[in-house]
């Protein structure tokens, strides 16, 4: 509709305009918020008061004027100091509803021209376990990635785990202790013992800190022993995570990984390669990038380390090359990073000097989409009472413990197994939920008692949305639905807001940020309610026309509901 809209309005203008002497590229028609203005609105004649210099409602009444004649709109009228608004006919809206019900994609067009999308997220580091604090970027990013993928992009997930760097020596001698010791391989399940223990082994014992000093310089020069020693930990950490990620409904896996180490052949080229195209200088012994965009507290350029004096090199370093294997390997047309904000300074500069350089030009957009901190109640970084950082696993854990205790309080009546699929669904939706409705840039509060609600904007609440809707079906008996009428304005709402899902999806993958759609998803859930009870259905005395279009509207937003939620990642069941 947005674009028959817009070119009856670009068929006008041409008649006004026949020079073509303004451009009417970008003609913004949104969706109005107030049903006395119409469906849709449009400020291009105050855009245009300038390049014609004519008054704003002058232009817009010749617009109006000279547009095409066309069915579906029933009425256009000026507004204000010169919006145009343009009423859409109940009949065309009703059968764009039908359209987009006998669609499988719901009227969600896949792009034109797919893209080539990286998403870097998750990103969890070898030897620890995953921290609650990682569920924004494994959460949010999954979700983008979904909508992404839906929307008809090639997505490359990259999950860019932390598997290198000099504590590998240390942890690669303490595992050796720990085999020695039990005489057979190890079952990691403690990470959070194992790096202390590991740690506590070097900083006492003088024979151990040699060894894993020595292991360092093995492990970098391909030494086989330190290699496999080192694959162990990866392989035990990520078996653990990979368990997480199932557990999240997360669509990441073994191939997904590519982690740091992914780049350690290319680090001594890429150092090379700045040095040679006099980016990068020496200075007392390591190498540097000095940025003139980048000032330290003096205003002096601020110098970047990308080897160090004893020859190591760095996060950044790291970062540069996988910037450039991304742009150049991958072909990837954007790069997205999930990562806390505290990065940004760090993936500017990284951005810069792959800029510089020419290994990332300039059609390929990088983009960091951060998030904030996740706080406790209390306001403060969200902590063990002792604390300590809380382990993801232990969050899930309590969300099903409480959300067992819940469904108990509600005398359920399913039985055993699917009421473990509905504790699954309902724990894991609402921690997910809680975070992905947020705008992500700011930090987050965690409180329990809020996302596990079955009201207001939780997942819980919408999940509930669905199963209700589902049971107004199973109550139905015969009837089913039929062709859809508009005959009412809580009809017209639930129709206007349903047509809006695609305009939703879309936001996601152009702004990254999935609280656009929870934000849509959530409304049409209240709308719906309203409709709910303005609209009976299954009462006496309801024409059954009537009654068979409300049920293609239950229909049509039952399955909104579930594909909006899929999209972010999130179950929904037909009973609760
Ligand atoms: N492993 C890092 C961390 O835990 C995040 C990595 C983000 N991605 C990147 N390309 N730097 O903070």
């Amino acid at each position: 509709m947005k674009q028959l809209i817009e070119n009856l309005i670009k068929k006008s203008i041409e008649t006004i305009n026949p020079d073509n002497t303004v451009n009417v590229d970008n003609i913004r028609i949104d969706r109005t918020k107030d049903r006395a203005h119409g469906d849709f609105a449009t400020n291009i004649a105050m855009l245009l008061a300038k390049p014609l210099k004519q008054a704003p409602r002058q232009i817009a009444q010749s617009i109006i004027d000279n547009l095409p004649k066309d069915e579906h709109i029933s009425k256009v009228e000026i507004a204000g100091p010169g919006f145009i608004n343009f009423f859409i006919n109940k009949s065309s809206i009703a059968d764009a509803l039908e359209q987009m019900n006998s669609d499988p994609r719901l009227g969600i067009a896949k792009v034109a021209e797919p893209k080539t999308i990286v998403v870097d997220y998750s990103a969890p580091n070898v030897a620890k376990e995953m921290a609650v604090h990682h569920i924004r970027s494994t959460v949010i990013g999954d979700a983008v990635v979904r909508v992404l993928e839906f929307l008809g992009n090639k997505v490359i997930r990259a999950n860019h785990i932390g598997d290198w760097g000099t504590q590998f020596g240390m942890l690669i001698a303490y595992l050796e202790k720990k085999e020695n010791e039990s005489g057979q391989g190890m079952d990691l399940s403690d990470f959070e013992a194992f790096y202390r223990e590991a740690k506590e082994c070097y900083d006492t014992d003088e024979e151990f800190a040699v060894k894993a000093r020595h292991y360092v310089v093995l492990l970098q020069g391909g030494d086989e022993y330190c290699r496999s020693m080192w694959k162990k930990l990866v392989n035990m950490t990520m078996v653990q995570n990979q368990k997480l990620y199932d557990r999240l409904d997360v669509t990441l896996s073994d191939k997904d990984i590519m982690g740091e180490s992914l780049y350690n052949d290319m680090l001594p080229v890429v150092v090379q390669d700045l040095i040679d195209k006099k980016i990068a200088v020496e200075d007392q012994g390591a190498i540097v990038v000095y940025l003139p965009q980048f000032k330290n507290k003096e205003g002096n350029p601020l110098g970047n380390i990308i080897r160090k004096k004893d020859g190591g090199y760095l996060y950044t370093t790291t970062d540069i090359a996988c910037a450039k294997y991304r742009a150049e390997k991958l072909k990837a047309d954007r790069i997205l990073y999930f990562t806390d904000s505290r990065q940004s300074q760090h993936l500017e500069t990284v951005w810069a000097i792959c800029r510089k350089a020419g290994y990332v030009g300039e059609n390929v957009s990088l983009e960091h989409c951060p998030f904030g901190m996740m706080l406790g109640k209390d306001g403060k970084p969200f902590k063990t009472r002792s604390g300590g950082t809380v382990k993801l696993r232990d969050v899930l854990d309590e969300a099903e413990a409480r959300v067992t205790t819940l469904l108990e309080q509600r005398n359920s009546t399913l039985n055993d197994e699917d009421k473990q699929k509905v504790i699954h669904n309902i724990a894991i939706g609402a921690v997910k939920y809680a975070d992905l409705s947020k705008n992500r840039t700011t930090d987050y509060i965690f409180d329990w008692d809020q996302m596990l609600s079955f009201e207001g904007n939780t997942a819980p609440y919408l999940q509930y949305a669905y199963s209700r809707i589902r049971a107004i079906f199973r109550k139905a008996n015969n009837l089913s639905a039929g062709k859809i009428v508009i005959t009412n304005e809580a009809e017209e709402d639930l129709a206007n807001k349903l047509l809006a899902f695609s305009e939703a999806v879309n936001s996601v993958g152009a702004k990254t940020l999935p609280n656009l759609l929870c934000n849509y998803i959530f409304e049409l859930s209240n709308i719906f309610m309203h409709f709910y009870e303005a609209c009976p259905i299954l009462k006496e005395g309801v024409e059954e026309d009537i009654a068979k279009s409300r049920l293609a509207l239950c229909e049509l937003t039952a399955k909104v509901l579930k594909q909006g939620l899929e999209l972010l990642g999130i179950n929904v069941m037909e009973q609760m």
